[in-house]
């Protein structure tokens, strides 16, 4: 099993030091997140990235949080009410039968992608949610030592990331580093039917 954040540690995801090392407006600046549109923060927690992306979106846009931790949902409720923010929905989800809202803007996976159980089955899942236009967002720690986050027989490299989105049906689009201890890839769904050159019958 997948090694997994203590949930009644909360609080040290909404922790000043934390918002230092790992700016969360730079990885929704790398999401093209812009006013209006639809974020799916998968694994959203007490809301470090779902607070700041629904003050992007606006009252004309839509964050909906996801976790598997009704803790984790109660918190990002009561930080999304004292930021007076209304345009935030919060969905209990399952580990075991993930099913995402189909067709938002972006799709955001911030030191989650590592929790999971069975990867592969929760790309398959987002891939299946996506349009064309959306982005898949996902945020996870390098492997190398660092005094705080999973243990490093726990965490997914890129190397490992990189082949597993491709062969899942994503197109990467580009990597960044999210902090000096993380990594960020911006991938979308690959066309199903690739574009195929037309073939007049004049040809054959
Ligand atoms: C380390 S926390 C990160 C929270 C948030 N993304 C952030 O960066 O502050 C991991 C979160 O993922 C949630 N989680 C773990 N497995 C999950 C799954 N299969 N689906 C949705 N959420 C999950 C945990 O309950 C926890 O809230």
């Amino acid at each position: 099993m997948a090694h997994k954040f203590e949930a009644a540690r909360f609080a040290r995801l909404m922790s000043p030091e934390r918002r230092r090392e790992l700016p969360p407006d730079e990885i929704l600046r790398q999401s093209g997140l812009t006013p209006g549109e639809t974020l799916v923060d998968i694994g959203c927690g007490p809301g470090f990235l779902a607070l700041p992306a629904a003050r992007i979106v606006g009252p004309k846009g839509r964050v909906i949080g996801l976790d598997v931790a009704s803790i984790m949902l109660t918190e990002l409720r009561k930080n999304a009410r004292t930021a007076g923010l209304a345009n935030i929905r919060t969905v209990r989800i399952s580990e075991a039968a993930p099913v995402f809202p189909a067709g938002a803007d972006v799709y955001l996976i911030v030191n989650t992608f590592h929790e999971f159980d069975d990867p592969a089955a929760h790309l398959a899942a987002v891939r299946r949610a996506m349009a064309a236009r959306s982005r898949l967002v996902i945020v996870d720690f390098l492997k190398k030592k660092t005094h705080f986050g999973p243990p490093l027989s726990g965490r997914i490299p890129l190397s490992r990331i990189l082949p597993l989105l491709r062969s899942s049906g994503f197109d990467v689009a580009r990597v960044f580093r999210a902090s000096p201890d993380e990594y960020g890839v911006v991938a979308r769904r690959r066309a199903e039917n690739p574009p195929t050159t037309k073939i007049s019958k004049s040809t054959y």
